[in-house]
């Protein structure tokens, strides 16, 4: 059991399914959350349903002032800020059609966004003499997948960013490390498959060696693990949470060879 009482989370695009699960898995382990999202309505539902430990404040990451006054009125209400988990995504994304201003709002809320809230809340952690981020990576920026461009190259860089953020705060005692999810079970798979968890397990069953999609619960412990003193030594690299998605190639988990046979 982590144990993480008198820490303080901010958790942004934590209004959505993976985001209420790592908001969870942080009061489970007795921290408080900070919900940083655009979206009122399901930030303020989910902080009704967690109770006083979760703090909903309407934020966009991809505006300074927002940054700005969620980290005051983060510090404000719980009194500090230990941990940064930057959820928040757009799946913007015109494959290799994708217009300038396409590649400028999906590059500023995946990476910039990130970037800036972590420049901005660090000194804060710094004040309680270190802390921890985690940032979100995917199995996109590691490997190619139909119609995408933008999504993907904003992983891929979210994965580099981390490296030298982890770098450059370690001397703070900041650790910065990220985790790459598989599919996982979430609102937009939820939505595509029509709320058919089997469909989308079965879909997932090829190329994943669980044989299924991952679960939000199952992404929220390793954030919190990675934030956790039990992950000290762990800094400036990526966890696969993809359930063996990346481990396999694109033989999948078929043996192949005795088709050479037949
Ligand atoms: N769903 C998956 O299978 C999967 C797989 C790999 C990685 N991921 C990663 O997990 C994270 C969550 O993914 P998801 O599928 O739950 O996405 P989602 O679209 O359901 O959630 C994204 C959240 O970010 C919020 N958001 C968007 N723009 C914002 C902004 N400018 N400021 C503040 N909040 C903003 C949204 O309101 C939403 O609550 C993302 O970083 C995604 O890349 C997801």
């Amino acid at each position: 059991m982590i144990d993480l009482s008198q820490k303080i989370a901010v958790v942004s695009g934590g209004a959505t399914l993976i985001g209420e699960k790592i908001a969870e898995a942080f009061v489970n382990s007795g921290a408080k959350v900070i919900v940083a999202d655009i979206n009122d309505e399901d930030g303020n539902k989910l902080a009704d349903k967690l109770g006083d430990n979760v703090h909903f404040i309407k934020t966009d990451i991809t505006s300074d002032e927002n940054i700005d006054s969620c980290i005051s009125e983060s510090i404000a209400h719980f009194g500090g800020i230990d941990f940064l988990i930057n959820v928040a995504c757009t799946y913007l994304d015109n494959g290799a059609d994708s217009s300038r201003d396409e590649w400028l709002t999906a590059l500023n809320t995946n990476v910039i966004g990130a970037a800036i809230f972590t420049q901005k809340v660090t000194p804060q952690m710094k004040k309680r003499g270190g802390g921890a981020v985690v940032n979100f990576g995917s199995i996109s920026g590691k490997r190619a997948q139909p119609g995408r461009m933008l999504y993907a190259t904003s992983k891929a860089a979210i994965l580099g960013m981390t490296r030298n953020q982890a770098l450059l705060l370690a001397e703070d005692n900041i650790r910065i490390n990220s985790v790459s999810p598989g599919w996982t079970w979430s609102n937009v798979i939820r939505d595509f498959s029509g709320n058919n968890r089997e469909k989308a397990d079965g879909v997932a069953e090829p190329f994943h060696l669980n044989s299924r999609l991952v679960d939000a619960e199952e992404v929220a412990s390793s954030v919190v693990f990675l934030c956790s003193d039990a992950a000290s030594g762990i800094n400036g690299t990526d966890l696969a949470v993809d359930g063996g998605y990346t481990a396999i190639g694109p033989e999948q988990k078929t043996d192949r060879l005795p088709e050479l046979a037949s």
